[in-house]
């Protein structure tokens, strides 16, 4: 009943701008206007929607059917080498009624299909590494690595999500084709890998953001985790690993980045 394609059209693009506002509730200052969505498919971007075709009258998709989209825009890399194309995936939101069923992951598994028919082969975006869900689906469930801490990436930040905390963010880097991203779509564990260190997250971080008695505990945690970040990634370790326990903390697993990098090789390299 969901289908996941290309969102065309103001009517859908306008759709997303509100799924948008449901998902973050920006404030004007921080929402991304409909023509940011039109101009990032005009450039090479992506806003790639699913599309729940049982409501009633949506048979066939359409505006009132968007339940999940996600946009990316076109990004290059510039430095050592030829310059590289790559897509910077900026948004990702599924509606709340329809989470944890899999379109996250569906959406985001299009965006790289259709990116390596355009010969495009890599993507990055940030992610809150204060939200555990997140990191599970970005480092373990796609087989993401980062390397890369940026504080306050966003400045404030409207969204009822950040919980008015620092916009701290990891950079998650997804090599489309590499051997690592694929076992992690199939489900298949990773080639075996050194974890030299850890860094957890608990379980209740996301009810601590949203507390105003107990925001400062998340603030706490935002700050150690900074500084192990920091350091870690100072000295060469790339987040290479992420798992859960049984009660829903979180666990960033590092390793040598050189590992990472080997495992992350584009099969055409
Ligand atoms: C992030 C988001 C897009 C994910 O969409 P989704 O459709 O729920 O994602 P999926 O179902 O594909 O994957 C979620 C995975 O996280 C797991 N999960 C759910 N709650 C979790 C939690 N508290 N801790 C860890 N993992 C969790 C799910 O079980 C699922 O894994 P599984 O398929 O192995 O069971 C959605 O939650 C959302 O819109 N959040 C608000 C906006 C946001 O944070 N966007 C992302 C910015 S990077």
């Amino acid at each position: 009943m969901i289908a996941i394609r290309s969102c065309s059209g103001f009517d859908e693009m306008t759709a997303c701008v509100r799924l948008q506002i449901e998902t973050w509730g920006y404030d004007a200052s921080d929402v991304l206007p409909r023509k940011a969505f039109l101009l990032a498919q005009r450039i090479g971007g992506q806003v790639i929607g699913a599309f729940d075709t049982g409501i009633a009258g949506s048979a066939k998709g359409g505006p009132g059917a968007l339940v999940g989209y996600a946009l990316s825009w076109p990004g290059m890399k510039t430095g050592k080498g030829e310059p590289r194309a790559y897509l910077h995936s900026h948004m990702l939101a599924v509606r709340e009624g329809y989470r944890n069923r899999g379109l996250g992951a569906q959406l985001k598994q299009e965006q790289r299909r259709e990116a390596l028919e355009r010969g495009i082969r890599h993507m990055e975006w940030t992610f809150d590494p204060l939200e555990v869900k997140n990191a599970f689906l970005n480092l373990h469930k796609l087989g993401a690595i980062a390397r890369r801490y940026e504080v306050n990436f966003y400045g404030t930040s409207s969204s009822r999500l950040q919980g008015g905390l620092p916009t701290d963010r990891l950079v998650a880097e997804w090599e489309l084709d590499s051997p690592r991203v694929e076992a992690a779509l199939d489900g298949r564990p990773p080639t075996a890998h050194v974890i030299e260190e850890c860094i957890q997250v608990p379980a209740s971080i996301r009810q601590w953001k949203a507390s105003d008695a107990e925001r400062g505990r998340a603030v706490a945690v935002q700050l150690e985790n900074r500084g192990k970040f920091q350091q870690a990634f100072s000295k060469g370790l790339a987040v290479i690993g992420f798992t859960r326990d049984a009660e829903g903390n979180g666990v960033f697993e590092l390793g040598p980045l050189a590992q990472a990098e080997a495992s992350f090789k584009s099969q055409g390299m």
